[in-house]
């Protein structure tokens, strides 16, 4: 495919609701500098950290207004910049770009490139970035879980929360999981036993079904009082995972309306730090701080998720795909608690569909 004079991207014009953002005509295509990738996008993920950059609450971005959202992308290769070696135009690869994937073409450093499989679609492939790679490395860096363990999953129904009951299952995991009352066959079907947070009390529910043992792990991106009571459930020695502040970011929209939540949040993982309860651990996960840590961690596990699915272990579950073009239409769905899993923007043709 000859590269166009012009592109589309969409722009967050100013940080604020869906309306914020915009789909513009630009040109003229970006030109890879050294060490530099031009991709042409084949799909990108919508997802619930997109909103946190549109609203301007998410402290991972570098970029001024007026810039693209998307935390994730699929896409060819389409030109190198100078001196880049060890791969090829036509070559598919994904990427954790954090922000920038709402566009038809990007640049990106050709050492952050991870290869894409011939035989696993674009759109399968871009739902493992963050979501399943988020779930797999708190599964299997972080709470190194084993089989036969006993495991919480907060908000099951979400991107990452489908990820986590997935890999949970080919991790032998026993699953519960806490999700709102119209979503309980979904958390089913995904082998968790589901708890109906929205009339039942999970605490109670967790003591009740593991005659007071407790469960090994808790993964818990849902906000502070929610953290406290999945700490009283761990058995002891159990690791609390939290990755986030879904309440919070929902409702709040400035950095100074997530500040206080989020303070809270470090002063309550400080307290169990200094006084912990038999044994107990408490961790915040994050894959932008983990992919700089551990870049070569990045790769192998997104490498791993990648055969996982290819073998048919693993199920990327899409509930909608809808054109980059409508990429304002996908935030509202995901803030409107719609969403059983991922929403996909498709951006270009897959060379290999
Ligand atoms: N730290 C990291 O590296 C990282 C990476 C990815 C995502 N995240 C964070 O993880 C969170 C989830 O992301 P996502 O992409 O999975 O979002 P998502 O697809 O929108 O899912 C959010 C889920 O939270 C559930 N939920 C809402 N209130 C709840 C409550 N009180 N108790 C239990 N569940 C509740 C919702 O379930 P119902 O609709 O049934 O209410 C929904 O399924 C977000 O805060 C995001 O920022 C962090």
């Amino acid at each position: 495919m000859n590269a166009p004079s012009s592109y589309h991207q969409i722009l967050i014009t100013e940080h604020g609701d869906a309306d914020a953002l915009q789909w513009v005509e630009s040109a003229p295509l970006p030109v890879p500098g050294p060490g530099e990738v031009r991709v042409r996008v084949v799909a990108a993920s919508a997802s619930f950290t997109d909103i946190m950059v549109r609203k301007g609450i998410y402290s991972g971005v570098d970029a001024e207004l007026p810039y693209p959202p998307g935390y994730d992308m699929v896409g060819v290769v389409d030109a190198l910049g100078p001196g880049v070696t060890g791969i090829k135009p036509g070559q598919r690869v994904a990427d954790l770009t954090v922000w920038g994937a709402y566009t038809e073409y990007m640049l990106r450093p050709a050492e952050a490139l991870v290869p894409v499989p011939d035989g696993l679609a674009a759109d399968d492939a871009v739902v493992l970035v963050l979501s399943y790679l988020t779930a797999y490395q708190m599964l299997f860096r972080t709470a190194d879980v084993k089989p036969e363990q006993v495991v919480l999953i907060h908000g099951a129904s979400g991107a990452v929360g489908t990820a986590l009951a997935q890999l949970g299952r080919v991790a032998g995991l026993k699953m519960y999981g806490t999700a709102s009352t119209g979503k309980q066959d979904y958390v089913r079907a995904l082998g968790v036993a589901p708890i109906d947070y929205q009339t039942e009390d999970f605490t109670a529910r967790i003591m009740e079904q593991t005659d007071g043992a407790g469960v090994n792990v808790v993964f818990d991106a849902v906000g502070v009082d929610n953290f406290k009571r999945s700490y009283n459930v761990l058995a002891p020695g159990g690791v609390l995972v939290t990755y986030g502040l879904y309440k919070a970011s929902l409702s709040e929209d400035s950095r100074i309306g997530v500040a206080w939540p989020f303070v809270k949040m470090l002063w309550q993982m400080k307290w169990w730090d200094w006084f912990p309860e038999d044994d107990k651990r408490v961790t915040f996960y994050s894959i932008q701080s983990q992919r700089e840590a551990e870049p070569d961690w990045f790769r192998d596990d997104l490498a791993a998720l990648f055969e996982l699915a290819l073998e048919g272990n693993l199920d990327p579950q899409i509930w909608k795909r809808l054109p980059l073009r409508d990429a304002a239409e996908a935030h509202r769905l995901i803030e409107s608690g719609a969403v059983r899993g991922k929403i996909v923007l498709e951006v270009s043709p897959d060379p290999v569909n």
